[in-house]
């Protein structure tokens, strides 16, 4: 996103340079590279170019389970290009053009390698558009039914996956290392709806064809990217000023999820006390009635949630889930990873948000979370393997993630105190917002406020595997 004032200030300078033009023989240019440069997912995102926006027209029929998509992407080269990648599965590529002139295109599994007509010039901007269709690929963890990226449901069909989603329905630079504006119109029989991220701009139709409009004005990461598609019980209206869209699959029986997501507005209200301002234009929530979805995410300004989450009759867990999704907005969302590795920047933060919602309710406090933490250890799954950096195996989002990364928070709580522990939290709001962060980012800022040292605190609450001693035991009798 930022460069785009550089990149006009280098037009203006290449407009305002008389006679002798750069010879493009004198310009080196070169392929960008394959991956962004995250260890953990070598070919996540592409180098050389940083997009700023993502417009997305795609028609979408359930009973076919057929996509046809057209992507206008505006980017910035970072470096003088021959050709650079888009990440993208499975659909097939009709045709592709770089600032209006065909563009020869290659698959190279999940790359698209794109060649234009001419090399791009470092700082200016650029426009692909790309041509595509087909089935959508969903994506199965072999012998569980988990679900994620592009997922065909009973009435229509739902995108949902991290770290990765976006390239199943559209060509990204998919990391969240290069966050971008977006506009989607989304194609779908009459009689469906087509909720996205963002704020909603209506609908028109048109020879049994209704075309939904969103647009998600703020910065986002590509996989927090979704499309939900389908039939459902929406109320929209305003909270603060901003567009509230909450929708729960019409086939589920009202009152269950209906109960937990429509206290979106005042979960969002306790935690803009606590950490600040929400940063988005809009809000809301999407439960979806289908079976095999097993997780939530905080996909931006309008989290998914897994019906099933909620079937077992009132339960205070399940407005914690809205809590971990809607803090998740502040921590994931607005700040996020800059490398996957610190996964526990989003995971542990939103677990923490959950336990001050759970105690501000009169449910468990952080103080009983955190010690039942301590005491059962999970089964013991809780100190090894520790928290920081979980990629490379299959799961990155191991228990130790969800448990010691708000234990971390906790400890630190009680090492700094409230003030400086306040004053971290929405500093690092403040800091990294839309931008990217990583857990070093984190520990240095947490010692300028508290004038401490913390390494050693963070090594034993996020890095080691051996059980440090309870910093806040329950009194004997609790
Ligand atoms: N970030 C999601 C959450 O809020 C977790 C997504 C889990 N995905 C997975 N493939 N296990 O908890
Ligand atoms: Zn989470």
């Amino acid at each position: 996103m930022q460069s785009v004032l550089m990149a006009f200030a280098a037009l203006a300078l290449v407009v305002s340079t008389p006679a002798t033009p750069a010879s493009a023989r004198t310009v080196d240019f070169r392929p960008g590279a394959a991956g962004i440069g995250d260890p953990a997912y070598p070919l996540d995102g592409n180098g050389g170019y940083d997009v700023l926006h993502y417009h997305l027209d795609v028609r979408y029929q359930p009973a076919t389970d057929w996509l046809d998509g057209k992507a206008t992407i505006t980017a910035t080269a970072t470096q003088h290009l021959s050709r650079f990648n888009l990440d993208f599965i499975g659909l097939t590529v009709e045709e592709v053009t770089v600032n209006g002139q065909p563009a020869r295109v290659r698959r190279d599994g999940d790359e698209l390698v794109v060649t234009p007509a001419r090399g791009l010039l470092k700082g200016l901007p650029f426009v692909v558009v790309a041509r595509y269709h087909g089935i959508p690929e969903t994506f199965r963890v072999p012998e569980i039914p988990l679900e994620s990226r592009f997922i065909h449901t009973d009435d229509g069909a739902l995108v949902a996956g991290e770290p990765e989603s976006a390239a199943t329905w559209y060509p990204v630079n998919d990391h969240p290392q290069d966050k971008a504006t977006y506009s989607v119109n989304v194609t779908v029989p009459d009689g469906l709806t087509a909720l996205s991220n963002g704020i909603p701009l209506g609908s028109t139709s048109s020879a049994g064809w209704t075309t939904w409009r969103w647009a998600a004005t703020s910065p986002m990461a590509s996989y927090l990217s979704t499309l939900a598609i389908g039939r459902w019980r929406i109320d929209q209206h305003r909270h603060d000023g901003r567009p509230t869209v909450i929708a729960v699959d019409e086939t589920l029986p009202p009152t269950l999820a209906d109960d937990a997501v429509e206290r979106t507005d005042e979960i969002t209200d306790f935690l803009e006390s606590l950490f600040g301002p929400y940063p988005f234009e809009a809000n809301g929530a999407i439960v979806d009635n289908h079976d095999p979805l097993l997780f939530a995410l905080e996909t931006q300004t309008r989290p998914v949630y897994p019906a099933s989450f909620f079937d077992d009759g009132p339960n205070p867990l399940d407005d914690n889930l809205v809590a971990h999704e809607l803090a998740h907005q502040w921590f994931g969302d607005s700040v996020s990873v800059r490398y996957w590795k610190d996964l526990w920047l989003n995971e542990g933060f939103a677990a923490y948000a959950e336990w001050l919602w759970s105690e501000h309710n009169g449910f468990m406090s952080v103080r009983e979370w955190f010690n039942m933490l301590y005491d059962t250890e999970l089964g013991g799954g809780l100190w090894t393997p520790p928290p920081y950096d979980p990629t490379g195996g299959t799961d990155p989002f191991r228990i130790s993630v969800y448990s010691r990364g708000p234990m971390t928070l906790h400890a630190l709580r009680l090492t700094v105190g409230d003030d400086a522990f306040w004053t971290i939290m929405r500093r690092w709001v403040v800091e990294h917002r839309y931008g990217n962060a990583e857990t070093e980012d984190f520990v240095a800022l947490a010692e300028r406020v508290s004038g401490r040292q913390l390494d050693g605190l963070f090594a034993a609450w996020l890095t080691g595997s051996v059980k440090p001693p309870n910093p806040d035991p329950l009194p004997p009798g609790a």
